[in-house]
C-alpha cells in the first residue's frame, strides 16, 4: 500500500547517503594529495569517481574487468576472511553496499561502502596489487583452516592491502585502503611518533593483527615491486610452514 511518509523517510535516507558521500569523498581527496601513491590518484580518474553521486557498482565492476579482470561483488556485510578470500581467489572483490550514517562520518568500526569503493576498488586496477591479492587468496585457500599459516596470510593482507605504505621518490605514500579511506587513520600514519617499519615479509606474517582503533604501525615498502616480490618469497615461507 503506497505510504507517503515511507517513501519520504527513504528519500530523506537516500540524500543522506548521498550527502555522507560527498564530505567524505571531498575530505579524503584533499588529504590525499601528495600523499597517496600515484597508482590511487589514477585509478579514480580512470574509474570516474566523482563527489557528485555514489556510483553504480555494477558499471565500476565492468571498468575495473577490463583492467585487470577483476569483479565487484556487492554484499549486505563485511566477510569472514576465510569467505573474504575465497571470493578473492575469484578475482571478485565483495563491495558492502551500505554507506556509514552521518552520525558515524568520522570513523565507521566496520568497512562500508566508502572504505570500499573509495579505498579499494581504485586500486584493483593497479596490475601488481591485484595480482598480488589474487596470489594471496589462492595461498590463503591452499593452507587448512584455522592454521597459523591463514593467520599470517591475514596479517599480510592486513598490512598492505589495508594498511600499507610505500617509499615513493623518497616519500612515504599511502596506498592501503584503511588509510585512504579514513582521514583519521591518515593523521596518526603520517605523525612522526608513529613507528613506520620497513616492510619484511617475515616480520609482517608474524606480526599480530589488533583490533584498536588505529595501528601501532605502518609497514612500508621499500619499493613496489617488492609486493609482486614477496609472492614468490611467500610460496617458499608456506612449504616452510607447512612442513
Ligand atoms: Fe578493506
Amino acid at each position: 500500500m503506497f505510504n507517503k511518509a515511507n517513501l519520504s523517510n527513504t528519500a530523506n535516507a537516500a540524500n543522506q547517503d548521498q550527502l555522507v558521500w560527498k564530505m567524505l569523498f571531498d575530505r579524503q581527496t584533499a588529504l590525499l594529495h601528495r600523499r597517496a601513491v600515484p597508482a590511487f590518484s589514477q585509478g579514480l580518474a580512470r574509474l570516474g569517481l566523482r563527489r557528485e553521486a555514489i556510483p553504480d557498482i555494477g558499471q565500476l565492476s565492468a571498468t575495473v574487468r577490463e583492467h585487470t579482470g577483476w569483479q565487484l561483488a556487492p554484499v549486505g556485510r563485511p566477510f569472514e576472511p576465510a569467505a573474504f578470500f575465497e571470493l578473492l581467489a575469484e578475482r571478485k572483490f565483495p563491495i558492502v553496499t551500505r554507506i556509514r550514517p552521518m552520525h558515524r562520518f568520522d570513523f565507521s568500526p566496520e568497512p562500508d561502502l566508502f572504505h570500499d569503493l573509495f579505498g579499494h576498488v581504485p586500486m584493483l586496477l593497479d596490475e601488481g596489487l591485484a595480482d598480488f591479492l589474487h596470489a594471496l587468496a589462492l595461498a590463503y585457500r591452499a593452507q587448512p583452516a584455522n592454521s597459523p599459516a591463514r593467520e599470517q596470510l591475514w596479517a599480510l593482507y592486513f598490512f598492505t592491502a589495508e594498511f600499507g605504505l610505500v617509499q615513493h621518490e623518497g616519500q612515504p605514500r599511502l596506498y592501503g585502503a584503511g588509510l585512504l579511506s579514513s582521514a583519521g587513520e591518515i593523521h596518526h600514519c603520517v605523525n612522526e611518533y608513529t613507528p613506520r617499519p620497513a616492510f619484511d615479509l617475515a616480520t609482517v606474517l608474524h606480526t599480530p593483527v589488533t583490533g584498536t582503533r588505529y595501528q601501532n604501525q605502518y609497514f612500508m615498502l621499500p619499493a613496489w615491486e617488492q609486493l609482486t616480490d614477496c609472492v614468490e618469497e611467500l610460496a617458499g615461507m608456506l612449504a616452510v610452514v607447512r612442513a
